[in-house]
């Protein structure tokens, strides 16, 4: 097999031991930074609190949780033991495992079908990175300063309707990306990272304090913590377990990627736990800090996507210190959105350069200007073609845009079935002396319970939601 040129979005964080020319992180600390670095994006601060306001609340947070807890952390700690037993990118780790005990190449497409979702996700992911970036300059501005829910609203309206400004937000984020992929992620910019990501941690606790400070927080908390199941729907049960996948990076070969430069002695159960640990935590703040704003403003949960576009900037405009906090805010959510970006982009630009022979930069431009080209198919989804709904005639489909339609295949249906046969494949077809050398919890209950869950409980909650949903 080739040598593999080592994977710069990590590569910086590896110290070069390998005999086998392969890197390897150079700890436990480094492998969760740069995990949760792809794992806390705009899915925790964005999407969380959105979808959860969409679908009523508590019972889709309960159920999201019982998906981390159930399906999330057990697809993880595989995802992560295939990639660290397999030793390179995902694709060719997948075609090696599956070589060495004897089963079909088909299990490479489980690679392939990542890294289309990647290119997929990325493309829309840019668009709304694109829109923080736009936020930055509005609080920078004053813009937000004493406006009132309304204007505040009509900022957000005005920023979707206008396709021009939309694009030039969307090329900037994917030029930063592309950028930061082309190069490797220096190791400047990961001690960069390692300072900003507690200190999103740190504004996303003062704007918690915020909402404490105002006379909905307890509306707020309740309806993120106290489910009422018949606003539940089938599909708010697959949009929680999608996003269960979104959030976690799961289902795509990153997290397999990310695992191939673990070193053999560290724990990947603990690992695996803690990067979901502290993104769940990320995403339950962020919904405590907006939904008491939102009550106390007389909006709407279900607004959409503009959520929090639509509300943190009135606690921004009200708050002392507001023009200060708000620009850090938004431009560490840019931060966060640039470090969950990359991990999208570096799959398509190692099968680039594993398949094709082209170097990184040129991967880089090639990828990155493809996938900001179907980004424009999501900006005007946003204004030009709101109306065009190009599967409409299903009704599951209904009232969906190209937009829309990108975000339900993605995370809906191609993240959960790539999780599917992640399970499947370290629950049945793995040896069990593998799983047993990688999980290294012994062979006794904790490790029966583990494959139990991966066998049985994963892949047939992962089905009976496909099924309902497709009923
Ligand atoms: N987890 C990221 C977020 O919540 C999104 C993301 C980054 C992702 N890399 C991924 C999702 C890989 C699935 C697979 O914002």
């Amino acid at each position: 097999m080739t040598e593999l040129t080592q994977n710069p979005a990590v590569g910086s964080a590896a110290s070069d031991d390998s005999k086998a020319g392969h890197p390897m992180w150079s700890s436990r600390l480094a492998f969760i930074l740069a995990a949760s670095g792809s794992a806390v994006g705009l899915g925790n601060i964005w999407k969380f609190p959105y979808i959860t306001g969409e679908n009523g609340g508590g019972a889709f947070v309960l159920v999201y949780l019982l998906c981390i807890a159930l399906i999330g952390i057990p697809i993880m700690v595989a995802e992560v033991a295939i990639g660290r037993r397999g030793g390179c990118s995902p694709i060719n780790s997948m075609r090696k495992l599956a070589s060495r005990d004897g089963l079909s190449k088909r299990w490479v497409w489980l690679g392939g079908m990542g890294m289309i979702a990647s290119f997929l996700i990325l493309s829309f992911y840019s668009v709304i990175g694109g829109w923080a970036l736009a936020y930055v300059g509005n609080s920078a501005g004053g813009l937000f300063v004493g406006a009132s829910s309304e204007s505040i609203g009509a900022m957000f309206g005005g920023l979707l309707s206008d396709p021009y400004t939309l694009l030039m937000w969307h090329s900037l984020f994917m030029v930063l990306v592309i950028m930061i992929v082309a190069r490797g992620v220096s190791s400047g910019m990961e001690k960069a990272i390692n300072i900003l990501m507690p200190l999103l941690f740190a504004l996303i606790l003062v704007m918690v304090g915020y909402a404490m400070s105002t006379d909905s927080f307890g509306a707020g908390f309740s309806f993120l913590f106290s489910p009422d199941f018949s606003k539940l729907t089938t599909e708010g049960v697959l949009t929680a377990l999608g996003h269960a996948f979104f959030t976690l990076s799961l289902g795509m070969g990153v997290m397999m990627a990310y695992g191939s430069y673990l070193p053999k002695n560290v724990s990947i159960v603990k690992t695996a736990f803690t990067v979901s640990v502290v993104d769940t935590v990320v995403a339950l703040l962020a919904g405590l800090a907006i939904f008491p704003l939102v009550f106390s403003n007389g909006m709407e949960p279900g607004a959409g996507p503009g959520l929090i576009f639509q509300t943190l900037p009135i606690a921004f405009g009200q708050m002392p210190g507001g023009v200060l906090f708000g620009t850090l805010f938004f431009v560490l959510l840019v931060v966060a959105a640039v470090t969950s970006a990359i991990s999208l982009l570096e799959p398509v630009v190692e099968w680039f350069e594993e398949q094709k022979g082209i170097n990184r930069l040129n991967g880089a431009l090639i990828g990155g200007l493809s996938i900001w080209a179907l980004g424009i198919l999501t900006i005007l989804s946003l204004n030009e073609w709101s109306g065009f709904h190009p599967l409409g005639m299903f009704e599951r489909f209904e009232g969906k845009t190209i937009f829309d339609l990108l975000d339900y295949v993605t995370a809906n249906l191609m993240m959960p079935l790539g999780g599917l046969f992640i399970a499947l494949f370290m629950g049945w077809f793995m040896s069990k002396q593998a799983a047993e050398n990688e999980l290294s919890i012994g062979n006794g209950a904790a490790f029966k319970l583990f494959m139990f869950i991966l066998r049985f409980v994963t892949p047939a909650a992962v089905l009976v939601v496909f099924v309902y949903n497709l009923m």
